[in-house]
């Protein structure tokens, strides 16, 4: 079965093509990211404008990918319904609504935040130091953690899944895009921190390894998170460091250092202490922060005792491919009259 994906939740235009729920034969993503960085965050009139000029022009590539293939070789149609902005969530849910319709195909609307975990199915989606091959084996802790979202949840198959804790405040891609603003870092933040981040050495002789910041929660006998804490100490370290005139370039790269170690620590933990509890055979990551090298690191610790399952940096991303192919295991096709925009979609099941 080729489901045709559409994706557009909040700055990027995405369209794929998935067969069977596991391999892509086509994936092409727009986004108006670079318009973003001057304003350090997603204007969401922007992004929604900039989605209309796309949509079709991405549509036509990624058939064009795909062998050059036309809606007669598509069998359905999934669109991301929510969470996300309401501008930018219409373009995509109309325009496949509108193929629905026309072309006479079963529509599959799609909660993206499930759909992240779903990277880890995808054929491409197995980094080369996860557990290599393993396809995921239930029951799975998912881990999405992205510009919005910090979720945990324990799915004990497709159809079978529970919602077992979130943040309470910032998001951890939040915390890693309002920290890099603080440190005069570019947006999106998750990669400029992370690039700063590794430039500086912990290890190296002479380095004086001196600013500690909190891991908030991470003793918490809950699966919840908090990051706005964090957010806190990074105001009240930079100030310091100023006002002792120590806010050197050397000083910027180790709080970046320090603030992926704290965010990432916490992250890990609660997600190893959930795969204890829940007694699960894998642990799927997906979400733009799964996108960072040291959180791979630090799970990818466990691979022993768990299936650690991190997708590969183009997949934890949003894109359209996770969103054919969780329609592919959720097949619940409803009349595109039904299929409606909802920008508040919950996650907790
Ligand atoms: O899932 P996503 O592409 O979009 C949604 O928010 O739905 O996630 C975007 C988030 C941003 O907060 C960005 O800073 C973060 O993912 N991110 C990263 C990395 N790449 C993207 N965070 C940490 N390390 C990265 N390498
Ligand atoms: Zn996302």
């Amino acid at each position: 079965m080729k489901i045709l994906g559409i994706e557009t939740s909040c700055d990027e235009t995405a369209a794929a093509v998935v067969e069977n729920g596991r391999k892509i034969l086509s994936s092409v993503v727009s986004t108006s990211l670079l318009l973003h960085d001057k304003t350090g965050g997603v204007i969401p009139e922007v992004a929604a404008r900039e989605q209309v000029k796309c949509m079709i022009p991405v549509l036509n590539a990624t058939m064009q990918q795909c062998n050059n293939a036309t809606m007669n070789d598509i069998d359905a149609i999934a669109v991301t319904v929510g969470p996300g902005l309401i501008g930018s969530l219409l373009v995509g849910v109309e325009t496949a609504k509108t193929l629905s319709f026309l072309y006479k195909k079963p529509l599959i609307p799609i909660n993206h935040i499930f759909a992240h975990v779903y990277a880890n199915w995808l054929k491409s989606g197995s980094d080369l130091q996860g557990s290599k091959g393993l396809t995921p084996s239930f029951p799975a802790i998912g881990l999405v953690v992205s510009g919005g979202h910090t979720e945990l949840f324990f799915l004990k198959n497709h159809r079978n899944w529970k919602w077992i804790g979130g943040t309470l405040d910032d998001a951890s891609g939040e915390a890693f895009d309002k920290t890099a603003r603080l440190l005069g870092l570019g947006y999106p933040g998750g990669p400029a921190i992370a690039a700063a981040a590794a430039k500086f050495d912990p290890d190296s002789i002479g380095t004086k390894f001196e600013i500690r910041l909190p891991r908030p929660m991470m003793d918490s006998k809950d699966f919840n998170f908090s990051f706005s804490g964090l957010k806190t100490a990074v105001i009240r370290e930079v100030k310091r460091l100023k006002e002792m005139h120590e806010l050197t370039n050397a000083k910027m790269q180790e709080l970046a250092y320090e603030i992926q170690e704290a965010i990432t620590d916490v992250l890990v933990r609660k997600t190893f202490d959930a795969a204890k509890k829940y007694n699960v055979k894998s642990i799927l990551l997906g979400g733009g922060v799964a996108a960072n090298k040291r959180l791979k690191e630090k799970l990818l610790v466990h691979r022993s005792s768990f299936i650690v399952k991190v997708p590969s940096a183009n997949l934890c991303t949003d894109n359209a491919a996770v969103i054919a192919s969780m329609a592919y295991f959720h097949h619940k096709p409803l009349s595109w009259e039904k299929v409606q925009a909802e920008p508040n979609l919950s996650v907790e099941v």
